[in-house]
């Protein structure tokens, strides 16, 4: 029932419908009208009506106004011409309606406001949403929808629409699930519980949403700094913020003059063999995302060509006697320490400078324990898909597997590699796709043996530290001079308490001969000079306080 609202006034400003408001005879009210029905609502009492009406249309506009009368005494009509010539004219529509708003004495401490916005033509529905949207009428709109089935004569039912709020809410609501999507998309829907690393994911797709600026992934090998990038560009694909392709490239397979031209390009004849130009990955990453892992394996001259290409999006093809134009995003990936390569000489400052603008570091996979048991998950649906049978591992099998895994012992130093490889090995394995713990059991014993090689290396030593902390293919670059020193000063690094306690052990004589002034910062600098931190070198996640 209409309430009497004391206080606060309801006014409507609306446009006379000279279709859907029309009808002379008694049969009009067998018949639906909009403004007539809006002052026939039960939960909505209008206390003025202002009726804005072509001033050809007085007639139309006084029966109106009589059948409101009837209906609603309550509701003060107050008819207003408004000379439209045509008002399908969007910008003489718009002014006039305008004008009208701009000289409204508004009183919005008193009185509401609704915009009726079921008559009129579309374009001067369309300039009251803008008028309301832009403020200048300080209100809502009001939308009448007929009455259904035997109902149809009635006044039917209106909806008010709050353009602030409506838009607030679905916006905010279609962001947050946007935001949700595209984090899950980062971690290949894997429910990760570690924190920092959720947050880390977060900024990641912040960053990776807002910039175009080049961004570094560093972190352990098989932390997945490759896959990271990939879906970094999927996502943006998906977003509609990259149009080009997604090129990548391993630094480390590139040596001397191939490495020129495979990132830059050459043009025919170039240097022997340059039988046809090429055009090179930058320029084939225009538009898209070039990913450059390994970038700390890039030769001085590459560097100084891909600085380059990034500040002007210029570069020069080998061979060529014009510059090249590419407009790419940058993603690199590297396992090294950069700015100790800067420290000595092997990277160029302002390169690194230019491309460490955003820096995530990857954590190693047991720096997040607690996210082993959703990546076993995932990795055993993996295991499923590429064996083609349904992989799985029962209560017990699972329990005994974590256990290992969160331990100290799970070393994990080939991260997602080395979980991707001992999950598929036991679902090969397990019959009837069945992992138990016997097969559990058995694939301890292997990764025990690849983590804490019992059998001697090559170099003689016991152990073969510098193979497990750096990875196989690094260590075997190194000169047997390097490898058994290196592999003693890990040795030292895993049993001391501290970077500082390490530091005085190693360099214990030059301390006694006050040789040394700071024997944590030459520990610190050696390690560097393999990309290696004391986190690396002690094998040990917390950090000791460093009085050194
Ligand atoms: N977040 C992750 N969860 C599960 N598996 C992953 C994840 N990131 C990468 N992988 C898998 O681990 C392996 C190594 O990842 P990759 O991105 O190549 O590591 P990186 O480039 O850091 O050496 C790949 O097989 C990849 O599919
Ligand atoms: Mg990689």
């Amino acid at each position: 029932m209409a309430q009497k609202t004391r206080g606060r006034r309801t006014v409507v400003l609306g446009m006379l419908g000279t279709s859907l408001d029309t009808g002379q005879g008694p049969h009009r009210w067998t018949k639906w009208r909009p403004t007539v029905a809006m002052c026939q609502q039960d939960d909505l009492v209008v206390h003025r009506l202002e009726l804005l009406h072509p001033p050809s249309a007085g007639l139309l506009c006084a029966t109106v106004q009589a059948d409101i009368q009837q209906v609603s005494p309550e509701t003060q009509v107050r008819p207003t011409p408004l000379d439209i010539r045509d008002p399908w004219n969007l910008e003489e529509t718009y002014c006039a309606l305008l004008d009208y708003v701009r000289t409204y004495p508004f009183q919005p401490e008193e009185e509401d406001y609704l915009v009726h916005i079921t008559t009129g033509t579309h374009i001067m529905q369309i300039c009251m949403f803008l008028l309301v949207e832009s403020r200048h009428i300080p209100g809502k709109l009001i939308q009448m929808t007929p009455g259904t089935g035997r109902d149809r004569s009635g006044p039917g039912t209106h909806t008010l629409i709050d353009l602030d709020l409506s838009r607030y809410d679905a916006l905010a609501a279609r962001f947050r699930e946007e935001q949700r999507e595209g984090l899950a998309f980062l971690k290949a829907g894997i429910d990760t519980r570690n924190t920092a690393f959720n947050r880390l994911i977060e900024r990641i797709e912040q960053v990776a949403l807002q910039s175009r600026a080049p961004m570094l992934l560093t972190g352990p090998t098989g932390a997945g700094k490759s896959q990271l990038a990939r879906r970094v560009f999927t996502l943006k694909k998906t977003r509609r913020q990259v149009s080009g392709p997604f090129v990548d490239l391993n630094c480390a397979t590139l040596r001397g003059d191939a490495a020129m031209s495979a990132l830059f390009g050459h043009v025919k004849g170039a240097f022997t063999g340059a039988l046809a130009d090429r055009p090179g990955l930058l320029k084939q990453a225009h538009g898209g995302v070039l990913f450059l892992d390994e970038i700390g394996e890039l030769g001085a001259d590459e560097q100084a060509m891909l600085l380059r290409a990034l500040e002007d999006k210029r570069f020069l093809p080998v061979g060529a006697d014009k510059e090249a134009e590419s407009d790419f995003q940058l993603i690199a990936g590297t396992n090294r320490d950069l700015q100790a390569e800067v420290e000595r000489g092997r990277f160029r400052e302002d390169l690194l400078a230019r491309i460490n603008l955003w820096t995530f570091r990857l954590p190693a996979l047991r720096e997040r324990p607690e996210d082993i048991p959703p990546n076993l998950q995932f990795e055993l649906e993996q295991a499923s898909q590429a064996l083609g049978t349904r992989v799985t591992m029962n209560k017990e099998a699972q329990t005994h597997f974590l256990r290992f895994a969160t331990s100290a012992e799970g070393r994990w130093s080939g991260n997602f590699r080395d979980l991707n490889a001992a999950v598929l090995r036991m679902a090969t394995l397990a019959s009837g796709g069945r992992i138990t713990r016997d097969v559990v059991e058995e694939e301890l014993e292997r990764l025990r043996a690849k983590w804490q090689p019992s059998t001697p290396v090559a170099m003689g030593s016991g152990s073969d530290r510098v193979s497990e902390v750096l990875g196989a293919s690094l260590a075997a670059e190194l000169d047997r001079f390097d490898r058994v020193q290196l592999e003693d000063v890990l040795g030292v690094c895993r049993s001391a308490r501290s970077l500082s306690d390490a530091g005085r052990l190693l360099f214990a004589r030059s301390r006694a001969q006050k040789k040394s002034v700071n024997d944590a910062d030459r520990l610190r600098k050696y390690l560097a000079r393999f990309g290696l931190g004391w986190k690396d070198a002690s094998g040990r996640d917390e950090s000791f306080p460093d009085d050194g």
